[in-house]
């Protein structure tokens, strides 16, 4: 039909013309990743707050006490004599809501839940923060090495770390549980590191980071029911200070042209929502404000620093949870008035004594 060649001779230069446009732009962006790797200048990369309020938890910088800034006003835990920095949440942040999560709150909040932590040493350090915050005697420790371990808390809390330090861990783990029954109700991922240290390949984790994206999407989609799914975050890469590092390997690889490229590949793959699935806690944005002060190796920080991270995870959950289902409704009121338990809580109980692989 005459009508119908008109059609497609239109359609076609169209779609020629898109698709060279589209390589070209793939192209030209990572060159541009290529380039900032090797750049010895830096122009630091920041990712961009959205005007959503799990966005804007985000937001903020360390201050030190004074009279106008009080205890309770910021993160940290204790919150005491001591007069270093405190994280104190921007402007935008306080109007969403955003305060510090007491532990009877945060208690609350993962009350029958799953809660995984996923990803590399600096995951293990949140999930550190994290025990600190649901237990208040010190007694539920992290198990360090390449090791994966579990905590039960009554109040129907699992807490489980896995050791997945790539971006590939981590989309294996997200393709199990999209098949699995029972899947994590939150998920905090971290990774970048491993991949920057070994492979040193900005392109390549661009790759990776693609695949990730897809699968992560799928596992919310598999698991989501009324148009809600499970709560998932990703770190972004936390900053280097490469005198400070222990190792030459680490020194040589870990630079801050490449954390800026890595950050810059995440927010590039569209894992992070939106468009993604993915809330970001913007752990960049955290250990570069504390400053070289707060690592002792040039690449872990302070406890604060991950407390503070937790204080950020824990308002996203609580600002993704206002006027949702029933279930999370109740989950949410009971953050308001004190639950009967709460009484029982205060003496958690070790599941697994120690680095128990868990299956
Ligand atoms: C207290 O610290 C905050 C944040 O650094 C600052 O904006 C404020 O001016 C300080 N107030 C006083 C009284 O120094
Ligand atoms: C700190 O908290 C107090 C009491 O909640 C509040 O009145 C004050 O405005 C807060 N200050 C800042 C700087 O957010
Ligand atoms: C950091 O927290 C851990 C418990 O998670 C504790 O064992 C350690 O002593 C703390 N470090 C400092 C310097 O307070
Ligand atoms: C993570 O992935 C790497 C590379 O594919 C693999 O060698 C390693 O065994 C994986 N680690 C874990 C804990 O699954």
């Amino acid at each position: 039909m005459p009508h119908s060649n008109v059609t497609r001779l239109r359609v076609k230069p169209l779609l020629a013309a898109l698709v060279t446009g589209g390589i070209f732009i793939c192209v030209w962006s990572l060159m541009a990743l290529a380039r900032q790797a090797r750049g010895d200048s830096r122009q630091m990369f920041e990712f961009q707050q959205s005007s959503d309020c799990k966005s804007l938890a985000n937001s903020g910088s360390w201050a030190p006490l004074n009279d106008t800034i009080s205890c309770s006003n910021l993160t940290a835990t204790p919150c005491g004599a001591d007069t270093a920095s405190h994280w104190s949440w921007a402007a935008p942040a306080v109007q969403c809501g955003t305060r510090q999560i007491t532990q009877d709150q945060g208690r609350a909040l993962f009350r029958d839940a799953w809660l995984v932590v996923a990803g590399d040493s600096i995951g293990r350090f949140f999930f550190a923060a994290l025990l600190r915050l649901l237990s208040d005697s010190g007694e539920y420790q992290i198990v360090v090495g390449h090791r994966d371990f579990e905590y039960s808390f009554p109040g129907g809390t699992r807490a489980t770390f896995l050791w997945a330090p790539y971006a590939t861990n981590l989309t294996a783990h997200l393709h199990t549980w999209e098949q699995a029954k029972r899947a994590p109700d939150f998920l905090v991922l971290s990774c970048g590191l491993w991949h920057m240290l070994h492979i040193t390949d900005p392109i390549d984790f661009a790759a990776t980071m693609h695949v990730f994206k897809d699968a992560a999407a799928a596992f919310t989609q598999a698991h989501s029911k009324d148009g809600r799914g499970p709560q998932t975050a990703l770190f972004s890469i936390t900053e280097v200070y490469p005198p400070r590092l222990r190792t030459e390997e680490k020194r040589q690889h870990l630079t801050l042209p490449m954390v800026d490229a890595y950050n810059q590949a995440i927010a590039a793959s569209g894992i992070l929502a939106p468009p993604g699935t993915m809330t970001l806690i913007d752990m960049h944005h955290l250990t570069q404000g504390c400053g070289p002060t707060c690592t002792h190796d040039g690449l872990h920080y302070s406890n604060m620093t991950y407390d503070a991270a937790v204080q950020i995870f824990a308002n996203q959950i609580r600002s993704g949870e206002s006027g949702e289902s029933q279930h999370q409704q109740s989950r949410l009121s009971s953050l308001q008035r004190s639950h009967p338990d709460d009484a029982t809580m205060s003496s958690f109980h070790r599941v697994e004594m120690s680095g128990k692989a868990i299956s």
